[in-house]
C-alpha cells in the first residue's frame, strides 16, 4: 500500500517517482497522507509568526534576488530599534507567540544591535525569537543565542553544488558553507531551519530528491520551500537558456510543484514546522493557506511597515496588494478557518517526543 509506504521508510526512488506524478488522483492521495502525517505529529494547530523584514540591504550578488546588492532600481533601509520594538509589540498585541527577524546580507546589522532587541524581547515578553538574517560568523551567531534568540532560518537553496554556483556569485562571506553553519546553529541548541526554490532554471528532479533527503538526514526542525519566481531586474530573470539540460529534467516552478515537496517534505520530516511560504501564495492567486492541504502547519503574516514592504522586493508579487498591516493577519485566519484549523497558542516550537 503506497499509504505505508509513504508513512515509513520512502527512498530516493519513490521520491523521484512523486516528484514526476501528474495524475491529479495520486496526487491527491499523496496530499491526503501528508495531512494525515501532520495531524498525527504536530495537531491541526496552525502557527503564526509574525514576519518582520528589519532590512532590504544585501551585499550579495545572487542572480535570482530583486534585493541584491547590484539593483539599483530599489531604495534601501534600515529599520531603527524603536520602529522594531514598536512592530514587534504590534505582533504581541495580535496575539501571536514568535517573532522572526529577516534582512538581506547586511553588515549594518551590528552584532550588538541585534544581541541586544532579542535580549529585550526575551526579557520583556513571552515571544519565540526566530532569526533569518543570511550568512554571519560564528561570533554573531553565538552572540544572538547568548541573548536569547531560538530559532535561526537559512536556506541552502539547492543541493546541486554546481547550480549553486552558478546562482551564487561567490560570496563575501566567511568561507563556511551553510551546512556547516546550521550544524554549528544546532550545537548552539538553535532550532534550525533550511529549504530550497523550486524551478529554479537548471534544477533536475534528481537533485529536489537529494534536498528532501537532506532535510531529513538534518533533521531540520523548520522547513521553508517555495517555487523560484522570476525578478526582471536580475540577471537569472533575464537569462533566455538554462544550463543545457533536457527539457523533461527541468523542474518546474509551479504551485503544483512545489505543493508535491511540502507533501513529501512532511511525510519525511514528520515533526518539523512547515510554513505555507508567501512564494507559493504568490503563485496560487495570493491565497495565503494554500499550503495547509498539503501539510504545512505555519503562516507567517508579515508585519513589516508599510512604508518598507514594497521594497523588500525579493520576486515579484511578494507584496503587490497594498495592505494595511493587520490585512495579511485578517486574511490568513480566515483561511485557517475555512480549512477547518485553529490558531496555534504559544512559541509553537518544534515538537520532540
Ligand atoms: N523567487 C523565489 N524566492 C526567492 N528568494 C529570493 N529571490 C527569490 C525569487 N526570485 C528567496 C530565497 C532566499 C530568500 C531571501 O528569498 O529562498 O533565500
Amino acid at each position: 500500500m503506497i499509504e505505508k509506504k509513504l508513512h515509513g521508510h520512502i527512498n530516493k526512488s519513490d521520491i523521484l517517482k512523486w516528484l514526476k506524478e501528474q495524475d491529479t488522483h495520486e496526487l491527491e492521495r499523496l496530499y491526503d497522507v501528508s495531512e494525515l502525517v501532520r495531524a498525527g505529529n504536530v495537531g491541526n494547530s496552525v502557527h503564526l509568526r509574525g514576519l518582520v523584514e528589519i532590512s532590504n540591504h544585501c551585499i550579495y550578488q545572487c542572480k535570482y534576488c530583486g534585493i541584491r546588492s547590484a539593483n539599483r532600481k530599489i531604495s534601501r533601509y534600515r529599520m531603527n530599534e524603536d520602529e522594531i520594538l514598536k512592530t514587534v509589540s504590534k505582533i504581541e498585541d495580535a496575539g501571536l507567540g514568535t517573532v522572526v527577524f529577516q534582512s538581506g546580507e547586511d553588515p549594518g546589522l551590528k552584532t550588538d544591535f541585534i544581541a541586544r532587541i532579542v535580549s529585550w524581547i526575551k526579557t520583556n515578553t513571552d515571544l519565540a525569537v526566530a532569526l533569518s538574517l543570511g550568512e554571519r560568523t560564528q561570533d554573531d551567531i553565538a552572540a544572538w543565542r547568548s541573548a536569547g534568540a531560538d530559532r535561526y532560518l537559512l536556506k541552502f537553496e539547492t543541493s546541486d553544488t554546481d547550480l549553486y554556483h552558478d546562482i551564487h556569485l561567490s560570496s563575501p562571506g566567511s568561507g563556511w558553507d551553510r551546512f556547516e553553519m546550521l550544524k554549528y546553529m544546532k550545537d548552539l541548541g538553535y532550532e534550525i531551519g533550511s529549504g530550497i526554490m523550486i524551478g529554479i532554471p537548471g534544477q533536475v528532479y534528481d537533485s529536489i530528491a537529494d534536498d528532501l533527503i537532506l532535510f531529513r538526514e538534518f533533521d531540520l526542525d523548520m522547513i521553508a520551500v517555495g517555487p523560484y519566481i522570476p525578478h526582471p531586474d536580475t540577471p537569472l530573470g533575464n537569462r533566455k537558456r538554462s544550463r543545457g539540460i533536457p527539457v523533461d529534467e527541468q523542474v518546474p516552478n509551479t504551485e503544483q510543484m512545489t505543493k508535491k515537496v511540502l507533501a513529501l517534505s512532511r511525510i519525511m520530516c514528520a515533526q518539523a514546522n512547515i510554513p505555507s511560504t508567501s512564494a507559493l501564495s504568490a503563485v496560487s492567486g495570493s491565497f495565503r493557506g494554500v499550503g495547509l492541504s498539503c501539510g504545512a502547519n505555519v503562516v507567517m503574516p508579515n508585519f513589516t511597515p508599510l512604508e518598507y514592504r514594497l521594497k523588500y522586493d525579493i520576486y515579484p508579487g511578494k507584496s503587490s496588494h497594498i495592505e494595511a498591516v493587520y490585512d495579511d493577519l485578517k486574511k490568513i485566519l480566515k483561511e485557517i478557518r475555512l480549512f477547518g484549523r485553529e490558531v496555534g497558542r504559544g512559541p509553537g516550537g518544534r515538537i520532540r517526543e
